[in-house]
């Protein structure tokens, strides 16, 4: 998307039905930018532009939120996301010579895609899996007690020419379970509440939207 989003472009119905949901109100703006990036994968300066101005809020204000959550994406994502967990239960266990190892491998820093467009490499906090640290997402499959081994192993065995959802639905392991140290848990990482710290926004008490570390745009 890098043009002004058509009217006939099916992509974007979802996100002004969003912002007709919450009566084009400033308060719809997360669920718009959640809409944007379920339809194009990420967000771009148009999609930004496009919804200031059906919100009437400033640009700024837009973009502020954008980047202030670690779940929104301003540019478009590998065909694979590896998520390494920096919470205090996966970084004890050496979560960031994971992060370290695969940013290494292939050539990129944390919040960067590969050259080739084969991976994205992201953080979080926690996400939900504290049993299981040091634990990675790779494309929303959570891989648990990992090492940079098995983890190096995993991600390139990867499909090369897709997300990772084909390899999903034929229920295919990378490696020989057996040899493969990396436990695997199918089922989103969502905490015991069911909230999903990669993608929901948090709201304290009081009502206001915070990025899950207590922090407000
Ligand atoms: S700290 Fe890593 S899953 Fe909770």
């Amino acid at each position: 998307m890098t043009n002004t989003p058509e009217p006939t472009d099916k992509r974007w119905r979802p996100v002004e039905n969003a912002m007709r949901r919450n009566g084009y109100q400033a308060g719809g703006l997360i669920e718009a930018l959640h809409a944007v990036q379920r339809s194009y994968g990420y967000i771009d300066e148009t999609a930004m532009r496009t919804i200031a101005a059906a919100l009437t809020l400033p640009l700024s204000k837009v973009y502020g939120v954008a980047t202030f959550y670690h779940f929104f994406h301003l540019k478009p994502k590998g065909r694979h996301t590896c998520v390494v967990c920096l919470g205090t239960a996966c970084y004890i266990k050496g979560a960031d010579q994971l992060l370290q190892e695969t940013a290494r491998n292939y050539g990129i820093k944390p919040g960067e895609t590969s050259a080739d467009g084969y991976l994205s490499l992201l953080t979080a906090r926690c996400v939900g899996a504290c049993g299981q640290a040091p634990a990675v997402v790779v494309d929303e499959r959570v891989l648990g007690q990992a090492d940079t081994v098995s983890l190096a192993d995993y991600l390139g065995q990867l499909p090369r020419g897709d997300n990772g959802e084909n390899r999903q639905a034929e229920g295919q392991p990378t490696t020989d379970a057996g040899a493969n140290p990396i436990t695997r848990t199918d089922a989103n990482p969502a905490t015991a509440n069911g909230v999903n710290p990669a993608t929901t926004a948090v709201t304290e008490p009081g009502g206001r939207p915070t990025n899950g570390q207590g922090e407000t745009p």
